[in-house]
């Protein structure tokens, strides 16, 4: 087995004080991430993959229904004066625009189909609908920390957060939905003991907790042997201290 690199996703942080005009424009985007603790949303510069402005975030109305959703989202759309088109990143597996898993979020959203009901909500404009690490992994491909690597081959992006994202790349090419999160590692789902939440749940320290992640890619490495791991979920941040302490990759 050859080991795989980790590095961590870059972040398109917002620019303060960057125009903040809501008029669509061939080179704005607007896209919002639908979280199990929270809904936030940001104008895009399409152009660079950053922020135009803040990102405004609510909570996650609980129960986290689609209809409790989709007036949370409403709600954001409006607080930008946005009209144009909107992308939403959803946990879970979008195929043909319907989500068919909802493991961190409610039951109700599988079966959904989010493309009509978004589109619906916000008065019959476009929308588009993926999964939130695919979501990521292209990202950082095109705009990220994939960007300033060499990221032929294939490319593994992960996000710890509430659950663990995956998103495959093969020479660029994302293959959607692969939820590696749920793959079982020693009896248990891999998201089950290294995901974030876990760590915060257990109170681990980042030793312990990179040993669990540690266990969990060096499985990933067994079955597709990737050229490069990128970690992504707000833990990256400290990337710095736990990527060295990682046992499987160099
Ligand atoms: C979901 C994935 C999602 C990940 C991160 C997992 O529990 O099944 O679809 O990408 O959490 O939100």
């Amino acid at each position: 087995m050859t080991d795989a690199e980790v590095t961590v996703l870059g972040s398109t942080n917002a620019r303060p004080g960057a125009d903040n005009s809501t008029s669509p424009s061939s080179h704005l985007g607007f896209g919002i991430d639908i979280g199990g603790s929270g809904v936030k949303g940001a104008i895009v510069d399409l152009r660079t993959g950053e922020f135009v402005g803040e990102r405004h975030r609510i909570d996650t109305p609980q129960p986290a229904t689609p209809e409790a959703v989709s007036e949370a989202v409403i709600t954001i759309v409006e607080h930008f004066g946005w009209t144009g088109p909107v992308g939403l990143t959803v946990p879970g597996v979008v195929r043909d625009g319907i989500m068919r898993t909802a493991a961190n979020i409610d039951a109700s959203w599988k079966g959904t189909d989010l493309v009509s009901m978004f589109s619906t909500k916000l008065g019959g404009r476009r929308v588009s609908v993926l999964n939130d690490a695919d979501a990521a992994g292209l990202a950082e491909l095109r705009f990220g920390g994939g960007a300033d690597l060499d990221t032929d081959g294939t490319v593994i992006l992960l996000t710890f957060g509430t659950g663990i994202g995956s998103a495959l790349l093969y020479n660029g090419t994302l293959v959607p939905n692969t939820e590696f999160g749920h793959l079982e590692v020693g009896g248990k789902e891999a998201e089950h003991q290294a995901s974030a939440k876990v760590r915060d749940d257990k109170g681990w320290s980042l030793k312990k907790w990179s040993s669990k992640v540690s266990t969990v890619l060096a499985h990933y490495e067994a079955i597709f042997s990737p050229d490069l791991f990128i970690a992504g979920g707000g833990i990256s941040s400290k990337g710095d201290q736990w990527i060295p302490m990682l046992t499987n990759a160099t």
